[in-house]
């Protein structure tokens, strides 16, 4: 059995204050739900605030992205040497980064690397335009990414790793994608995948998230799906219907 995990990715939201009101405002419920792995990904200015706020608590803390060294002369970026004094996860590879910063299957592969290596657990999004869906590129754009993302691990790894499958088209936009669609998609394009790098006992130990406009509405249409072990949530994390999407997920 795979333990769902719920995180929601904060993206440019909330300065310190902000912060700490939404962490007061969900924590203690969230805290109830021990069957689920929450997490907050948050912007790295609230890092060390929300991380001492979480300190014993069973509600992770993760950042947004990392950069692949551990120092050096990389300004304005932020290692996982750094990161990890707070954090456990890192969201890798969002398709707004590589829609707006320049990502690509290679950088996301080295940064995932960096990541596992330093102990931090890595979120890795994948996910087609609205253009390759409208191709029907989906299924050969994310076995791509996957492909890539995902070389040069080892096994004694892989486990630990955590996909996300964020068709782009519905993030952030109200059109989530049809959940069976979804656990189709993810069977095709990230279980089979998986299998075929790491082999068949990872396939079937690491989890995949579903992302897009997933809202505490619609969140246990996702989790009743097969492949899907849980979400990666952008608006509705920023609000109570957060506890919602948790509660949705420990059913
Ligand atoms: P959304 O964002 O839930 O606002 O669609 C999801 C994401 O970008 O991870």
């Amino acid at each position: 059995m795979r333990k769902p995990i719920v995180a929601g990715n904060w993206k440019m939201h909330k300065t310190v204050a902000e912060a700490e009101e939404l962490v007061m405002m969900l924590q203690k419920d969230i805290e109830k739900i021990s069957s689920i792995e929450s997490v907050f990904c948050v912007p790295f200015t609230s890092l060390f605030k929300v991380s001492s706020m979480l300190q014993n608590s069973s509600i992770g803390v993760g950042v947004q992205n990392i950069h692949w060294e551990k120092q050096g002369a990389f300004t304005g970026e932020i290692s996982p040497l750094m990161v990890k004094e707070f954090a456990k996860y890192a969201i890798i590879g969002h398709s707004e980064r590589r829609a707006y910063f320049g990502e690509t299957d290679t950088t996301v592969n080295i940064r995932v690397i960096a990541a596992l290596t330093n102990d931090i657990v890595p979120i890795m999004c994948v996910g087609e335009t609205l253009y390759e869906n409208q191709k029907r590129m989906t299924l050969d754009v994310i076995t791509r990414q996957m492909k890539i993302g995902l070389q040069n691990i080892g096994n004694e790894f892989a486990e630990k790793i955590v996909i996300a499958y964020e068709p782009v088209w519905a993030i952030g936009t109200g059109l989530a994608c049809d959940p069976v669609t979804a656990n189709d998609i993810i069977f095709h394009a990230i279980r089979t995948p998986l299998k075929n790098i790491f082999g068949e006992k990872v396939s079937q130990t690491v989890r995949v998230q579903y992302g897009g406009s997933v809202n505490g509405s619609n969140a246990r249409d996702y989790f009743s799906q097969p492949e899907i072990d849980g979400a990666l949530v952008g608006g509705a994390s920023l609000k109570p219907d957060f506890i919602e999407i948790i509660k949705a997920a420990a059913k």
